[in-house]
């Protein structure tokens, strides 16, 4: 019989109202795909928010791998709600597969950049969009990873038998300050946001350690560069911005 796999995505905004849809939300999926005999493997969309964030991270600490888990007691104290929720519904997740004995494989992207096929941006992709429009930049530095890579890494988890456990899906950690670098070099023409969030507890230095993907079958995740050239043509095409080079 065909393998029968199920991806699903964790949408979550807002505050702490964030919490209650995404773990009710993935324990509701993941308890119809353990009571479904046809489901032999899920993928999680997890998130790089749910490894990074703890206290006394250092630029000199070792790159951040898959056995690493985001502190919730660091996320209440900083209100970072939605690494919050990643990290308790992926908790929850993983305790729930091995209590029934399902398969649970969890990516994690980082800052996901490049084209998309929504006639408006969502997400990442509307925050890069204000970025264009002269508004403050958020005080966070994180990784980036081009949709395409995160796409190959999905379907990695669902094809690849050996797949197992969390996959880190992220090139460069890069400052928002270096984000509106590279765009007022790649957008002369446009207005890019100069000011700085004074948001605390997401600016810490750390390096996110893609080797798992990597050994999976994703040997070259695209560049910083590449995500944000395809990105700015994609809104250009989509009339989000006008000439911009
Ligand atoms: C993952 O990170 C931990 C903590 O830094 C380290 O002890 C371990 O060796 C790392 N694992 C791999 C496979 O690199």
């Amino acid at each position: 019989m065909a393998m029968t796999l199920l991806v699903f995505i964790l949408q979550t905004s807002g505050e702490v109202t964030m919490l209650d849809p995404a773990l009710k939300g993935s324990m509701n999926v993941l308890k119809a795909c353990a009571k479904a005999a046809s489901v032999k493997r899920v993928v999680m969309t997890s998130s790089s928010s749910a490894i990074r964030y703890d206290y006394n991270r250092q630029a000199t600490d070792p790159p951040l791998n898959e056995s690493v888990w985001s502190n919730p007691e660091y996320c209440r104290e900083y209100k970072l709600w939605y690494p919050l929720a990643k990290t308790l519904a992926e908790r929850e997740a993983f305790a729930f597969a091995a209590s029934v004995g399902l398969d649970l494989v969890a990516v994690h992207p980082s800052f996901v950049v490049g084209p998309f096929i929504t006639p408006v941006p969502q997400s990442s992709i509307k925050i890069l969009l204000s970025l264009l429009k002269g508004s403050e930049y958020p005080n966070s530095r994180l990784g980036f990873v081009h949709i395409d890579d995160v796409v190959t890494a999905h379907l990695l988890a669902m094809e690849v038998p050996e797949a197992n456990g969390r996959y880190i899906c992220s090139s460069d950690v890069l400052h928002f300050s270096d984000i509106v670098d590279i765009l007022r070099l790649k957008c002369p023409k446009l207005t890019v946001a100069s000011r700085c969030s004074d948001r605390k507890g997401d600016n810490f230095h750390h390096k996110m350690d893609s080797t798992k993907l990597k050994n999976l079958g994703l040997a070259q995740l695209k560049s910083v560069d590449q995500m944000f050239d395809d990105v700015l043509k994609c809104f250009h095409e989509k009339g989000l911005i006008g000439d911009y080079q």
